[in-house]
């Protein structure tokens, strides 16, 4: 459960909105130039989003793709800045005058799906786990060798892999070197960006067991984005579910997927395939009717009611808060609201 007051609140997200500019073709800019109209359409990526993290809680969050996961984990990161509203970590805003404060870059850190693609094939392997802690004058340089040693254990790997470069270190790997450079950093707040799904199904469960390994020993707060709904369910303490920006769904991941309330959490939850095994019944599962609409033009009112099969009149006009709908659970629905 969230703790109430700064003191027991790492990550607090208060109304954050993120809009991205459009790209304007050629052709557009030529026509405006002319004297044309050219619509102009931001995507409304994050839209009004208020949540909390408590100190040692894992929040997961789960939603289909494009539905603005990644972006608000990147505010949280103080990786972009929002278009709109604040994010603190423990107390502290993320951003300020349109840049990361120095101290705030170690007291969060994130960890991407790709390993691949976040480290710099051209540097060797301690200087990636050892760069930052340096830097922000967490270990001397006479000590960083030992220091990034020390780290690449703590992950499970030889330590002696300090001179070597991350194409020589296999996927798996690879992320537990991205794991211990993060951690080195000794934030308080761990953004994981669906950290094992770029990993063969065997690895991912040695990965996530060694993420929930870290978070205990380190008692570190995480936000852990995932569309996985197995693997959320099993990491988190709370879960959000997110909707073309919005956060439509909060509370205790059991309750939740016990009794979701919000007509989407519904239906994701019974889109999910069930695995069929020798002997069993064939599973079936229900795919949600309809796309997701396109964030350029979100519906009025509730942003899932064109794919909800209770939506009432109202619900096309009307955008619906969050609300209470049992112990620590919150939806934003309109059925919730007149239970
Ligand atoms: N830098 C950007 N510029 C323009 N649009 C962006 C940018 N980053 C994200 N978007 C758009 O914002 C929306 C949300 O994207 P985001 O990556 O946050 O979704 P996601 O939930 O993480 O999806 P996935 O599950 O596929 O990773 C999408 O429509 C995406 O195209
Ligand atoms: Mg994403």
């Amino acid at each position: 459960m969230s703790a109430s007051g700064e003191s027991g609140t790492a990550v607090s997200v208060t109304g954050a909105s993120k809009q991205f500019a459009p790209l304007v073709a050629l052709g557009d800019r030529i026509a405006a130039a002319l004297g044309g109209s050219v619509e102009r359409r931001s995507v409304r990526a994050v839209d009004d989003v208020s949540l909390e993290i408590a100190r040692g809680e894992t929040l997961g969050l789960v939603g289909e793709s494009g539905c603005g996961k990644s972006t608000l984990g990147r505010l949280v990161a103080g990786i972009l800045p929002p278009s709109a509203g604040t994010i603190r970590i423990c107390g502290e805003p993320v951003m300020s005058q349109g840049r990361r404060p120095r101290k705030l870059t170690t007291r969060v850190q994130t960890i991407f799906q790709d390993p691949y693609a976040s480290l710099d094939p051209r540097m060797r392997i301690g200087t990636i786990v050892a760069e930052g802690p340096v830097h922000h004058g967490l270990v001397a340089s006479a000590d960083a060798a030992a220091y990034a040693a020390r780290w690449l254990a703590k992950v499970g790997l030889d330590p002696d892999a300090v001179p070597r470069y991350p194409h020589q270190f296999s996927g798996g790997q690879r992320q537990r070197i991205a794991i211990a450079r993060a951690l080195a950093m000794q934030p308080e707040v761990l953004v994981c960006d669906e950290p094992v799904a770029s990993l063969d199904v065997s690895i991912q469960a040695q990965v996530l067991n060694l993420l929930l390994q870290l978070r205990r020993e380190l008692k570190l707060t995480m936000l852990f984005i995932s569309h996985h709904l197995g693997v959320v369910r099993h990491v988190s303490d709370r879960v959000a579910i997110m909707y073309l920006g919005r956060i439509v769904e909060i509370g205790p991941a059991e309750t939740v997927y016990a009794r979701p309330q919000h007509p989407y959490t519904q239906a994701l939850l019974a889109s999910v395939p069930q695995l069929v095994l020798d002997g069993d019944a064939p599973g079936s599962f229900r795919p949600i009717a309809g796309e997701l609409p396109s964030p350029l033009s979100p519906p009025p009112g509730c942003h899932f009611h064109q794919r909800c099969p209770v939506a009432l009149p109202r619900c096309s006009i009307e955008s619906p808060q969050l609300r209470d709908a049992g112990p620590g659970q919150a939806a934003a629905c309109h059925l919730v609201a007149s239970r």
